[in-house]
């Protein structure tokens, strides 16, 4: 028996490394598309797989919906066998099928696992011996082994299971969490190792021989759970950090002292320290979110992360700091936030990317209109700003121009296409929360 999966995998790996392994990645989002783009370029044929129909047209026209990625990187995929399909069965013809849908949270701040279940109950039936199935979204330790393995092998009629051991037959199950950090030109996406957990050793070979075949380093990991809480860990790291540098900001702005002139000399210290921002508030798909899916599992064990409440706390906190910021600068001037014209820069929640989830400037432009404030924006990666999960703006990029008629211009997102001088000198007030105006000396600056 053992002989006959050892060759049934040999036989995998050996259509991995020949380039004939066909890879299916489900979500065609920010995560799916560079990933599919990644096997392309290694000359493996990719279908995308998403249930948004403008997506799938999009990509079989050779198009792009994604600022940094470009059309002419989807033409090139094509060349290689990349296309697009709305069509679950098929996952039939698939070697190794990769799962890159949203992990957001619900109303009441839990996991909201409705798109993993949704996957993993339409891909099931189409399932096979032999074939190899990654987790990429990130959740809470256990998902894998308590939601995907047994949604998989309920839904599939022939009654296929999942292979735990080297000797025995089924479908091979893994997670593998997703590292990317938009926008950051630093890492090449190549080199960012891949942290790979499967449900038994044979899905661990596998997914790291085919993660092996794009990525430089694959880091096996004993268990799906092991890989689900580094994802986990790393993210809460940051977010940790990240609150405390905005509590520190806090108590220093009122000590006048900087605290980017504190970071960067902390920072030359060649061990022990690694240095984090901060900012206006939490923005995007991981930071503000994943933490949460551990305190939500963590209660099964009766257990409270209070690290992770403080952090979200304090974070949380950040758009009505910036919000009271604006407030005192504008009094500084005999004037109040009600009736005042407001000029918001940058609404992507971090710089340079097309990507508003969770951004702090949907809170700050809700919280200004709130206290009465006539507010605008201008952001060159967003055209317009509509309805999301959480906001409603129904609003328009405004051109760089005019500044003087602002009484604020509030810069919450530091673009690098923006010129932080000429902003200035225009302006009637800079309320600067990233220290973008670093280095210009103005009394119209108000740093926060
Ligand atoms: N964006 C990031 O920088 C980043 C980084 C690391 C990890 N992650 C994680 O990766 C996962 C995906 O995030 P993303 O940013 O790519 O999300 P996204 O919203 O950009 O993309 C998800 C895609 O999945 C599609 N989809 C949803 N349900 C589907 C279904 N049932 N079948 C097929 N397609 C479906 C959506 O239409 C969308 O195109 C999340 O768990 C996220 O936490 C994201």
């Amino acid at each position: 028996m053992a002989t006959t999966t050892e060759s049934r995998l040999a036989g995998l790996k050996q259509k991995i490394d020949s380039r004939e392994a066909l890879i299916g990645i489900v979500g065609m989002g920010y995560v799916g598309l560079p990933l599919a783009l990644l096997f392309s370029g290694e000359r493996f044929r990719v279908t995308g797989f998403d249930i948004e129909a403008g997506k799938v047209e999009t990509l079989n026209a050779g198009g792009s919906y994604i600022v940094r990625i470009l059309p002419s990187e989807i033409q090139e995929a094509q060349k290689a066998g990349f296309r697009a399909t709305a069509d679950y069965s098929e996952i039939a013809r698939m070697d190794a099928v990769i799962i890159c849908v949203p992990t957001p949270l619900n109303e009441h701040h839990e996991p909201d696992l409705s798109y993993v279940i949704k996957t993993v109950q339409s891909i099931a039936p189409w399932i096979h011996e032999g074939q190899l199935i990654v987790l990429e979204s990130t959740t809470y330790p256990g998902t894998t082994e308590e939601i995907v393995v047994p949604l998989l092998e309920a839904g599939n009629a022939p009654g296929l299971l999942v292979s735990r051991s080297l000797d025995e037959p089924g479908v091979h199950v893994a997670f593998s969490p997703e590292r990317e950090d938009p926008g950051n030109e630093t890492v090449a996406r190549h080199d960012i190792p891949k942290v790979i957990g499967g449900c038994g050793p044979a899905a661990t070979e596998l997914a790291s021989a085919m993660y092996g075949a794009i990525f430089g380093r694959v880091v096996p990991v004993s268990s799906p759970s092991v890989a689900e809480m580094t994802k986990l860990l790393e993210n809460i790291y940051r977010c940790v950090n990240i609150a405390l540098v905005n509590e520190l900001k806090q108590l220093t702005m009122r000590m006048g002292i900087d605290i980017h002139e504190v970071i960067d000399a902390a920072r030359t210290k060649p061990f022990g320290f690694q240095a984090f921002y901060p900012g206006p508030g939490l923005g995007g798909h991981c930071i503000p979110i994943d933490p949460f899916y551990l305190s939500w599992k963590a209660k099964q064990f009766d257990f409270r992360t209070r690290f992770i409440e403080l952090a979200g706390a304090v974070n949380t906190d950040m758009p009505y700091f910036v919000i009271e910021q604006i407030g005192g600068a504008l009094n500084e001037q005999r004037k109040s936030i009600k009736g005042s014209k407001v000029l918001v820069l940058g609404v992507a929640y971090k710089r340079d990317i097309d990507d508003l989830r969770e951004s702090p400037s949907l809170t700050i432009i809700e919280l200004l209109r709130e206290k009465g404030a006539e507010v605008a924006y201008n952001d060159p990666f967003f055209a317009k700003v509509g309805r999301g999960r959480h906001y409603d703006l129904n609003m328009t990029n405004t051109p760089l121009d005019n500044l003087s008629q602002y009484d604020a211009v509030v810069i919450v997102t530091d673009h690098s296409a923006y010129d932080y001088k000429a902003i200035v000198e225009q302006s009637q007030l800079v309320v600067d929360t990233r220290n973008a105006t670093k280095g210009i000396d103005s009394p119209k600056i108000v740093r926060c």
